[in-house]
């Protein structure tokens, strides 16, 4: 099992989840505020240590001498008492205007999508314990599909920005995005929409996690996002428009995969399977893990998943339907089809 439990060693490399790291515009916002927030918390500590430790050694009890006399006391002085009130309010003054003017520029609302605004639309539905991603337009295009746990966008080029606007929702409980070098956290409530955006012109792999805890596998609920140069971007978006493709030599497991009760939870486009309450497997394939990020996806880790998802993931939604050998291959067939 624990073979897959990790990824491959080689994509640890590129699992940086550093607020210090920014590649977008609200993460840029928030790293300068931590920044600022974190030297003046150094330079109150060092203040405030350094009056402690002088204190401690001129006063410190001497061996040499009158040990009986105290220093002199300071009583009801108006100057010391303005100074240590008037102080730490002008600090937090200024740390509430800095925070404020963060907020607006991490908060923005979205516009409303038109064709040539290069602006990429996506509404984010957390559930337990995965993310759902329905791509609603890019570019002014209505898109329509869903897929799930890997996000892909556009990286911005030449110089124009590729934004990518964010809605999110929970089915359940509360969740929260948070890919931390791309944009702050942002919760998904049930019942409420949020939400966020982030660009970059920086393609690569960038992983968060669900950063509000929602449940035995929250910390199994991992976050991808896939930033593509805009032609890959679009190579991508056209294959998840598809349907899922036939392939005629994996048509006994089709049969088998829609005769199993999978169909109630998991839609596969063009098929009579549309359930709504579990990942869209039209691409599967397309997607580098299972789980929610959690394992590769291979075709041994999906016999796996299929044969003992509680054991892969205990307590997630999906059950073990005890297939037999022969349909438990037969369905793995056909899901290793949907590319
Ligand atoms: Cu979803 Cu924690």
């Amino acid at each position: 099992m624990h073979d897959l439990v990790l990824l491959a060693a080689g994509e640890a490399v590129t699992q940086n989840l550093s607020i210090f790291d920014p590649v977008s515009p609200p993460a840029e916002s928030i790293r300068s505020l931590s920044v600022l927030v974190l030297a003046i918390a150094a330079v109150i500590f060092l203040v405030v240590e350094g009056v402690l430790f002088y204190s401690i050694f001129r006063f410190r009890r001497r061996c040499n001498g009158n040990s009986e006399s105290e220093p002199p006391q300071v009583y009801g002085s108006k100057s010391i008492e303005v100074a240590w009130t008037a102080a730490p309010a002008l600090v937090v003054f200024m740390l509430v205007l800095v925070t404020t003017r963060t907020l607006w520029e991490v908060n923005v609302e979205p516009p409303h999508p038109k064709a040539g605004d290069q602006a990429l639309f996506v509404t984010v539905v957390g559930r337990q314990w995965w993310w759902e991603y329905v791509y609603d337009h890019y570019d002014g295009r209505p898109l329509g599909f869903i897929t799930a746990n890997e996000l892909h966008v556009p990286a911005g080029e030449d110089g124009r920005p590729r934004p990518v606007y964010l809605t999110l929702k929970s089915a359940d409980v509360c969740h929260s995005f948070w890919v931390p070098r791309l944009a702050g956290k942002t919760d998904l409530i049930p019942g409420q929409t949020n939400h966020m955006w982030f660009q970059t012109s920086q393609t690569g792999l960038y992983v968060g996690q669900c950063a509000e805890y929602c449940g035995t596998q929250h910390a199994n609920m991992l976050l991808r996002v896939v930033v593509e140069k805009p032609a890959d971007f679009e190579r991508w978006l056209e294959n998840e428009r598809q349907p899922a493709r036939e392939d005629a030599s994996v048509a006994d497991g089709k049969q088998a995969f829609l005769a199993q009760s999978c169909v109630n939870c998991h839609r596969v486009r063009g098929t009579p399977a549309r359930g709504t309450y579990a990942p869209d497997l039209t691409h599967l394939m397309a997607r580098k893990t299972l789980a929610s990020g959690m394992i590769a996806n291979t075709p041994e880790s999906l016999r796996e998943w299929l044969s003992a998802p509680q054991q892969v993931k205990p307590g997630c939604l999906m059950p073990a339907f005890g297939l037999n050998e022969r349909d438990w291959e037969q369905v793995a067939r056909y899901l290793l089809s949907l590319d």
